[in-house]
């Protein structure tokens, strides 16, 4: 990898540097060029001042984003939904209950050692669209061997490097073993297996999630599985207000979750509730990371998944007009969302939630680095990462404007190119 690369010529350079951001016209740049050092941005400014590099790359007047950061997957899976998505095409609604079929495949796949190439794959895929930074959650293993496993498999792309964050989901569904007394799963989930989860992963899980909804975990349920994972150090996320008012965006708000994901059905007051936590102060944790336990409740939109399931789109627009802090993730997974493409999803916001195109590229890049409370991504300020996705395009509202189209050129992660141009 060659020590520094200067990107050239560029259309169009959204920085989003933070340095900026009483400045927000600024963080848009004409004519520029980009200097990635070794891991990290090291300088960016007017075609007239570029410094000297190993190497150059000339972007031949296109637009350049940080590489996007999507907060929200489940990409730890085996098995096909296809069936289930072609019935709800026709008229079947969605319900929680799907995660079991998941399950069973998931469960013999890791039993098999069989998930790993499956799931790097998969982050293959979303790197190919121009995501650099990724969160996943187990929550398909559904059992403290299976939970087990897959927090193991998560740790270890953590540890390579291949995934940023990983999240423990045992409170996913109560799967069938425990139909006749759920109480008992709960305890399982707040208790033994979520400790065989941190330990697995060895060190490199930092949140934990719950499926607040019915037919999945009520609201106290839910408390029980989020305070225990507070209680073990983990950072807190919520599924709530998917299918319906369950409860979740009260409690995410109550117990300072760094995000709570879907929000389809919302009341004023939910609304109200999140917007409420949009300046709670965050707090430096060290190594481009911020304190789990600290900062706003980011209202995290998924527009694929809204779209699979035909849901009420999430009120993107009033959270944004009331003041809250919101994130736009892919939700890939094998039930209600099966995409990675946080292009389809910038894309969406735009068309149908009504965001203009900055505050969909923003929700999708420091949005999710805020929902997942880590400063060194979703910028390419100086001393961030160095992800950076250069678009087949002019400007970045070709996102939009081109709905669909192939528009990743190149993508670098951590300074080094992992997508490079095929075309000339
Ligand atoms: O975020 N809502 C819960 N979990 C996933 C779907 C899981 C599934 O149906 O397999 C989601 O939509």
């Amino acid at each position: 990898m060659p020590a520094s690369t200067l990107i050239t010529n560029i259309g169009e350079l959204w920085t989003l540097d933070p340095a900026l951001d009483d400045a927000p016209q600024q963080q848009v740049l004409r004519g520029a060029a980009l200097l990635l050092e070794g891991e990290r941005v090291a300088w960016y400014g007017p075609m007239s001042q570029t410094p000297a590099a190993d190497v150059q790359v000339d972007a031949g007047g296109r637009a350049v984003l940080p590489g996007w950061v999507d907060s929200h997957s489940h990409l730890l899976f085996d098995g096909d939904r296809s069936a289930e998505f072609e019935a709800r095409m026709a008229g079947r609604a969605y319900a929680a209950g799907g995660i079991q079929v998941t399950t069973d495949a998931t469960r013999s796949a890791l039993a098999g050692d069989l998930l790993e190439p499956l799931v790097r794959a998969r982050i293959a895929e979303a790197w190919a669209g121009g995501t650099t930074c990724l969160e996943t959650k187990t929550g398909y293993g559904l059992s403290l061997e299976g939970e087990a496993l897959s927090a193991r498999l998560a740790g270890r792309l953590v540890a390579d490097g291949t995934l940023e964050e990983a999240t423990y989901l045992g409170a996913h569904l109560v799967p069938r073993e425990y139909a006749q007394d759920p109480d008992a799963y709960v305890d399982l989930a707040a208790g033994a297996m979520l400790e065989a989860a941190l330990a697995a992963a060895g060190g490199r899980m930092r949140w934990a999630d719950v499926f607040c909804e019915d037919g999945a975990f009520d609201e106290d349920a839910s408390r029980r599985v989020l305070e225990a994972a507070r209680q073990a150090g983990l950072g807190l996320r919520v599924h709530g207000h998917q299918l319906g008012r369950s409860g979740g965006v009260a409690l995410a708000c109550e117990l300072g979750a760094a995000s709570v994901d879907h929000v389809n059905h919302m009341s004023a007051a939910d609304i109200e509730a999140l917007a409420a936590t949009a300046d709670r102060p965050v707090r430096d944790a060290g190594a481009g990371t911020l304190a789990v336990d600290a900062g706003p409740t980011v209202a995290t939109v998924l527009p694929a998944c809204d779209l699979s399931t035909r849901a009420p789109l999430a009120p993107a627009r009033a959270l944004l007009d009331a003041g809250a802090r919101i994130a736009l993730a892919s939700n890939c997974n094998p039930g209600t969302s099966y995409t990675s493409a946080m292009g389809f999803c910038v894309a969406t916001a735009v068309l149908q939630m009504h965001l203009t195109l900055d505050e969909a590229i923003r929700a999708a890049t420091r949005g999710g680095a805020l929902a997942l409370r880590r400063r060194d991504v979703g910028h390419l300020g100086v001393g961030a990462r160095a992800d950076v996705h250069l678009l087949e395009a002019p400007t970045a509202i070709h996102l939009a404007y081109r709905p669909g189209m192939p528009l990743t050129r190149a993508v670098w992660r951590r300074g080094r190119p992992i997508i490079t141009a095929r075309r000339p």
